[in-house]
């Protein structure tokens, strides 16, 4: 296989250059045109090198460098080679004081370049088959409290705001076996492949996962709910769990979107995750199965910890506000996504995630905020899944 070289550096003519050069030389390129996309890349590309300007906008080459290097840990080590322009020693030095194991000084030759690359390649290749950091294998439910408050709108945003603005590998499961819809809401026709393909194969394995997973433009992937209700049959209570199981050796993150249903199905699947996410809106009824299901969920002793709250357009005038909401349930809400009907409802219908077409959007950055505090959070956990 190839190896997977990021290119980070802003002038378009280097970028051209760069691409064509080691294009020829066989290798994979990825392009970032800025720091904190370089960074965002690093994450979601996994490359096996990263050539690396310092002069960049949003975070320059010293701080992509620092941010690598403390991110990845001691558990791997991606080779990073500066591209300055810069002659003084000081600067060098700074360079590799911030994680660089090589730099090169602009203008270069090419075949310097590529000795520096295949030397870099060498060293750090036999180290370790996998490439990267470790994957984080968080897995999260979004569970609708009631139907059409949003859980799926929630669930592809916020997996594409994880992956995009994030850096961390994402797969986005429809667990709504019937009526998924992730279909329509991602422009998908129903020849693309689905859990049924996992689920009627011998045996369930990591390859076959992979072939059946369907990549969407922004970077996420997805395993797609049955092209028809009555294909769902054919997935049992047991498929999910050992599904994700697979998935979590593979991805930062498990988002399964899944609705109210209490069936074994469900709480399989809530059995298997680390959070979920309740979402609902501020209606009477919504309440009523919210209360239910936090009832539900400490019957079958479950940490309190493990559900929390996203009230979906939190700003909507419904006569409950945030308070009210909080009260009759008597516990916090942990997360709000405020309401843009015209923003959520465009991107449905045009079948273009806002969060992938409109990320600067009110509605766009208040899943961005979702998904960050997701990020942040237990970083036990987070730490005990590196440690898996
Ligand atoms: N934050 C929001 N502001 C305004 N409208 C929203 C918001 N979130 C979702 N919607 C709209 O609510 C409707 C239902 O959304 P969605 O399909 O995501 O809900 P759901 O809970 O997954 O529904 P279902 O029960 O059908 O699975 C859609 O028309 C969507 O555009
Ligand atoms: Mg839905």
């Amino acid at each position: 296989m190839a190896a997977k070289i990021l290119v980070v550096d802003d002038d378009p003519n280097v970028q051209r250059l760069l691409q064509y050069t080691l294009k020829q030389e066989g290798y994979d390129v990825v392009i970032a045109s800025d720091g904190a996309e370089g960074f965002r890349l690093w994450g979601a590309e996994a490359p096996d090198l990263i050539l690396l300007d310092v002069m960049l906008p949003k975070l320059d080459g010293y701080q992509v460098a620092t941010k690598i290097r403390t991110e990845e840990g001691t558990t791997a080590h991606v080779p990073i080679i500066m591209l300055t322009a810069e002659r003084e020693v000081e600067q060098k030095v700074r360079g590799l004081r911030a994680g660089a194991d090589d730099y090169l000084i602009k203008p270069f030759h090419p075949a310097e370049l590529m000795a520096r690359i295949k030397s870099l390649l060498a060293r750090f290749a036999p180290r370790d088959a996998l490439v990267g950091r470790p994957p984080l294998g968080r897995v999260m439910v979004l569970y609708g409290a009631k139907g059409g408050v949003g859980t799926t709108t929630i669930a592809i945003n916020a997996a594409i705001a994880l992956h995009r603005e994030l850096g961390r590998k994402v797969c986005l499961v429809d667990g709504n076996l019937q009526f998924g819809d992730h279909r329509v809401f991602l422009d998908l026709g129903l020849d693309k492949k689905s859990i049924v393909d996992i689920v009627t194969a011998p045996s369930i394995d990591q390859d076959l996962i992979r072939q059946v997973l369907v990549k969407h433009d922004s970077g996420v992937d997805l395993l797609l709910a049955p092209p028809s209700p009555e294909t769902a049959e054919l997935v049992t209570p047991e498929h999910l769990p050992a599904i994700i199981d697979q998935l979590r050796g593979l991805y930062d993150y498990i988002l399964i979107d899944i609705d109210k249903r209490l069936d074994d199905v469900n709480l399989g699947i809530i059995e298997t995750s680390e959070l979920v996410f309740v979402v609902m809106t501020a209606d009477l009824s919504c309440l009523k199965n919210v209360r239910l299901v936090l009832e539900t969920i400490g019957h079958l002793g479950y940490e309190s910890g493990k559900v929390q709250l996203v009230l979906n357009r939190s700003n909507a005038f419904t006569g409950i506000n945030v308070k009210n909401a909080e009260g009759a349930l008597k516990r916090t809400i942990d997360h709000q996504v405020v309401n843009e009907y015209r923003g959520a409802i465009s991107a449905l219908n045009s079948g273009a995630p806002f969060m992938f077409t409109k990320a600067d959007s009110l509605l766009g950055r208040s899943l961005l905020d979702f998904a960050r505090v997701i990020d942040k959070q237990p970083a036990a956990a987070q730490a005990a899944a590196v440690g898996r």
